[in-house]
């Protein structure tokens, strides 16, 4: 830019997994093609204390603008308000608080997501279903919301959920979760996890019980993960939770040059991934990695071009002052 300004973006994520790594390496090459900004990501490993701390690193070092994915609302939000009032802008993504205290918010309508896993979950079993639920992280945002919309679309068509326990989104508690559901309801009809580590550990846990024609559906349909998952016949669904990395790096620069943007942005929810288009999907994300591998390449290439080009233009310059 103009004044050959490096914007420095601070991402905090609450967690790593292979959601969130589709996610960064989305940030990271949208970067890439902005030689005005840099990034930098921190997770908090599921910890609200550690992702306090990465805000406050951000702060700390005159970071331009933070994007945030609060681990929790109720713990998250005394924070984000504090930085916000300071006049730090501020992008909250994915997880919400409780507040409006941000520049901009891009979030999936979690609510919809939960409506559309009861309305599949309807249509394979028909009428009258009995369900128990592997809820995701109390507190946060996400799980509420499908929570409240699986509930309600369920009920609605006569669907009643036996029971519900909180699985924090990891596969081991998940795992531990299902066992003792399983164990206290021996004719339930389906597992609705509210993402797929937790449905895959539901899954093996109800193998391992011999209970399997349980139906099992989860969300976020990462590649190598979800949607591989029900390839293989491990679970029965799953639904695209989108990343959007690019638009959040799009949208903090847009907002640190002056240029339009959206407050809230607000992403649909998908229809579900199952077995009738699930090798398509892996072979679609195939040929995007192959090309995105090439863009890499390309683009690592062109700053090579550059480094010897300006070394060699030093050098000329430098034998003619000789
Ligand atoms: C990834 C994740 C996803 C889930 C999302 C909810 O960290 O746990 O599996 O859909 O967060 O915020």
């Amino acid at each position: 830019c103009a004044d050959n300004k490096k914007y420095r973006i601070g991402v905090s994520q609450c967690s790593q997994d292979d959601w969130r790594k589709k996610m960064n390496d989305e940030i990271q090459r949208e970067i890439m093609l902005h030689e005005d900004a840099t990034v930098e990501i921190r997770s908090a490993d599921d910890n609200s204390a550690k992702q306090i701390a990465d805000l406050h690193y951000f702060v700390d070092n005159d970071f331009d603008i933070i994007i945030v994915s609060p681990n929790e609302a109720a713990a998250l939000t005394p924070v984000i308000d504090d930085i916000y009032r300071k006049g730090i802008p501020v992008v909250v993504f994915d997880r919400n608080i409780n507040s409006d205290s941000y520049t901009a918010r891009i979030g999936v309508n979690d609510y919809d997501l939960g409506r559309s896993a009861a309305h599949y979950a309807i249509n394979i079993l028909g009428k009258s279903p009995t369900a128990i639920e592997i809820f995701g992280l109390p507190g946060s945002t996400p799980a509420e919301d499908r929570h409240v919309g699986f509930e309600e679309k369920f009920r609605a068509n006569g669907g009643e959920i036996l029971g519900s326990a909180p699985g924090n989104w990891n596969q081991d508690t998940a795992e531990h979760v299902a066992d003792s559901m399983l164990r206290l309801h021996p004719d339930v009809d389906l597992i609705f996890a509210h993402n797929d580590r937790m449905a895959i550990g539901a899954s093996e846990v109800a193998k391992r019980l011999g209970r399997d024609s349980i139906r099992i559906i989860g969300i976020d349909a990462a590649p190598l993960i979800g949607i591989q998952a029900v390839a293989d016949g491990v679970i029965d669904a799953t639904f695209l939770y989108p990343t959007e990395g690019y638009r959040l790096i799009q949208t903090a620069l847009a907002i640190l040059k002056g240029e339009h943007y959206d407050r809230e942005t607000v992403i649909p929810a998908s229809s579900a991934v199952d077995s009738t288009n699930s090798d398509i999907l892996l072979l679609q994300n195939e040929t995007l990695e192959a090309e995105t591998d090439k863009m890499t390449l390309l683009k690592r290439q062109i700053d090579d071009y550059w480094d010897q080009h300006s070394s060699q233009t030093i050098l000329f310059y430098a034998c003619i002052v000789i």
